[in-house]
């Protein structure tokens, strides 16, 4: 497409939505642009020193139903933009509940995902067209943020949590990825292509990709690396919590209060042990900081929640 248009291109769900608000807000701006100028013009050569126009009490249907009629009909028109800008940024952050998901790490200056499958890529995404897609981010260094302009959407990535975004592109093709977070040296040119295919095309081509293990698999191999296994498996003599099924369930500390053990609460039990406590363990787990990037936490996060009902190995 070489066409020069006004408009940026656009291949999502969202980028329709936003392109319509967009398009709303500019006429209402410029009819009320247009009213004001038009009444500023009228009134200057109207009421110019020296006129003979008449500068009395305006009549009463004037001053006082016009006044309300008018006062009322733009305090519902900001209203009804509230509420529909609103709902289009509400809409964008709901993913529905059958969207792939792909898990995508943000640091100093590349983009790296990963797919459910288990295929990996640096500064490029591919994605089936006509699908929901979300994006489960996190940094291993500064705020970055994941901008592709074509599908009208933006979310901060930050390091030590997880932040999400979903899209579900509509046209095939090639399209910008940005970082529009201030990241460092070379935050311009950190970036990369979002390509989106016919859904056969894409799945032959995550089949086609090499690949390790599928992330809880990955999370697996890093939970005996780094030694987890050796206190939390069933089997061990070291007093620590059983990890079967414990993603998501409702857990009880040792000072009193009930916790939901959801991602958010894993990873500070991984990276600060002493906080959180659970009721009849001793707080005698070390700290896993530094020795934990955010690639192997999302797969350990992953291997967890796979072990819903299943005994821990
Ligand atoms: Cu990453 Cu700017």
């Amino acid at each position: 497409m070489s066409s020069v248009s006004l408009w940026p291109q656009t291949a999502s769900e969202q980028a329709a939505r936003i392109d319509l608000l967009f398009t709303g807000l500019l006429v209402v701006s410029g009819a009320i642009l247009l009213l004001v100028a038009t009444l500023l013009l009228v009134f200057s050569i109207r009421y110019r020193r020296g006129s003979k126009a008449q500068r009395g009490d305006l009549p009463e249907f004037l001053r006082r139903d016009v006044e309300l009629g008018w006062t009322a009909g733009t305090l519902f028109l900001a209203l009804f933009l509230f509420w529909w800008a609103g709902a289009t940024q509400l809409r964008a952050s709901d993913a529905p509940p059958d969207a792939l998901e792909m898990h995508v790490v943000a640091k100093q200056w590349m983009w790296k995902a990963r797919h459910p499958n288990g295929a990996r890529e640096i500064n490029a995404l591919h994605v089936p067209r006509g699908e929901a897609v979300r994006l489960v981010m996190t940094s291993q260094d500064v705020i970055h943020s994941f901008f592709v302009p074509a599908f009208r959407i933006k979310q901060d990535v930050v390091p030590g949590r997880f932040t999400e975004m979903w899209f579900r592109a509509t046209k095939t093709g090639a399209y910008h990825l940005f970082c529009a977070e201030f990241c460092g040296t070379n935050h311009a040119v950190m970036g990369g292509t979002v390509t989106v295919m016919e859904p056969e095309d894409y799945a032959r081509w995550a089949a086609a990709q090499p690949r390790e293990q599928d992330l809880p698999g990955e999370g697996a191999a890093v939970f005996t690396a780094l030694g987890c296994s050796g206190c939390h498996a069933p089997s061990s003599t070291v007093h620590a919590p059983s990890l079967a099924g414990v993603y998501g369930r409702m857990v009880n500390l040792a000072d009193g209060r009930t916790v939901r053990a959801d991602a958010a609460y894993l990873r500070d039990s991984i990276l600060l042990p002493k906080r959180d406590i659970v009721a009849g363990f001793e707080p005698i787990m070390p700290s896993y900081d530094g020795l934990v990037d955010e690639g192997d936490m999302q797969a350990l996060l992953a291997y967890l929640q796979s072990l819903r009902g299943e005994a821990a190995r």
